[in-house]
């Protein structure tokens, strides 16, 4: 007799020796109030402040997305009935789709029920489609898209994190003749680093391969219209699929690819991970295209995100608390060790009110163990203090190494992330 619990219950506990093991917080999040919420905790209840929130901008409370979600939901139900192909295909999901074209510059986008989704379905279709595909990814790609990479069957080669001469070097083995596409991210989600998407443009040029960008963390906060970091630095039309999220800066759900009409149609037409699964829901698809629409004519919440950043960043530096050095508004301020990083988001919890989930192996590697802080423009200076005072506290009574992170980490780390000089980045058209 098998005794297949034995064996789950074997993997739980060796994920728990590892200090793997994932608890999530019972957080309720409270629609005007935002950053602030609810945390439930061995049937107690108390206010706490999100510190760790990917809805950046807080457009998940904006009125302009709530009443376009009621609205929709009450003229349209809830549910979308079907997949696009049997009677899911909703005319605000089809509105959505246009507006994101419009967005990115481009022919055409496909909405996805997630933004993980978007990644996985459209690579793995993709380079199936192009014989003898070779797929160059970037070394700290999402799991989404090494997934994407995985399910394509095509032969991969991972280029050293934002290292153009090692992308060279694998563009040029290939030949120009190969299929090739390079895969990468503009905004780093843990290190907060921005690639060089240009000269990876070039390259792609020179050596004749398509490209794919995962715009997930920029969409909404970068460029004038929050068409994100391609946006800001003018080069929309040099990417080839623009892929984004309508779950973090939009502050609702999905995700999405943007490109000209072949490859959309293509990706329509045969990935299955957007066939064979109910469309999103109207209200959300409604939401989603409010938030976008707000944001592309509103810089306020971009320049006040901004700025929120820039005093958090400055409070920590002041604070002496190792902030590894980034140029967006991810703030990971280094612990290098796995059970510290959980002992110390349980104390900011506990003791502090502050929420702030650890970011432990396999998200990043081990000895790279980290707090990542995200601040919105909810954030405000009272609370930016007290978060520095509750990370002083925390640091000490876990006897944490307190001085830049260059001096914190070890140098095989600090070497590995090529630490630029710390700067904001600047807020286009705003
Ligand atoms: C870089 C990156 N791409 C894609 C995703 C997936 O997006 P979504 O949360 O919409 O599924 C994430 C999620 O955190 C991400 O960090």
């Amino acid at each position: 007799m098998i005794d297949y619990h034995v064996f789950f219950q074997n993997a739980l506990t060796s994920l728990k020796a590892e200090q793997r093991y994932r608890v999530f917080a019972d957080i309720e999040r409270r629609a005007g109030d935002f950053p602030h919420a609810v945390w439930y905790d061995e049937g107690q209840s108390r206010d706490v402040i999100v510190w760790c929130s990917n809805d950046y901008l807080g457009m998940g409370q904006h009125p302009d997305v709530l009443s376009a979600m009621q609205n929709s939901l009450l003229t349209h139900g809830a549910g979308a009935g079907g997949t696009r192909n049997i009677s899911g295909n909703n005319h605000p999901l089809v509105q959505l789709e246009a507006c994101l074209a419009d967005l990115h510059g481009k022919d055409a986008a496909l909405v996805f029920t997630s933004g993980y989704v978007s990644n996985e379905a459209s690579i793995a279709t993709l380079a199936r489609l192009l014989p003898d595909c070779l797929i160059l990814s970037d070394q700290l790609n999402h799991a989404s898209m090494i997934e994407g990479v995985r399910r394509s069957g095509a032969v991969k080669k991972i280029w050293r994190h934002n290292d153009l001469e090692h992308l060279e070097d694998l563009l040029k083995t290939a030949g120009r003749c190969r299929p090739k596409m390079i895969v990468f991210e503009s905004v780093y989600s843990m290190d907060g680093d921005i690639a060089p998407i240009e000269r990876i443009a070039d390259l792609a040029e020179r050596y004749n391969a398509l490209t794919y960008i995962d715009e997930v963390h920029a969409v909404g906060m970068y460029g004038p219209h929050g068409g994100g970091i391609c946006e800001e630095q003018g080069l929309m039309d040099r990417i080839d699929i623009i892929e984004g999220t309508l779950a973090k800066a939009y502050g609702t759900l999905g995700g999405y690819i943007a490109a000209d009409h072949v490859i959309v149609d293509a990706v329509r037409s045969f990935a299955s991970g957007f066939i064979f699964t109910t469309a999103l829901p109207p209200a959300i698809a409604a939401a989603a295209r409010a938030s976008i629409e707000h944001l592309k004519q509103s810089a306020e919440e971009r320049r006040q995100h901004q700025l929120q950043v820039r005093l958090t960043k400055e409070a920590l530096i002041r604070a002496q608390l190792p902030m590894m050095a980034t140029q967006t508004h991810i703030i990971p301020l280094f612990v290098g060790h796995a059970e510290k990083c959980k002992q110390a988001s349980d104390l900011l919890l506990r003791k502090h009110g502050l929420y702030i989930q650890p970011i432990n192996y396999p998200t990043v590697p081990r000895g790279e163990e980290r707090l990542r802080i995200t601040p919105t423009p909810c954030h405000n200076k009272a609370m930016i203090d007290h978060l520095a005072d509750a990370l002083i506290s925390v640091w000490q009574e876990l006897d944490l190494p307190f001085g830049s992170y260059e001096t914190v980490a070890p140098p095989s780390v600090v070497n590995q992330h090529k630490v630029q000089p710390l700067q904001i980045y600047p807020v286009a058209g705003g």
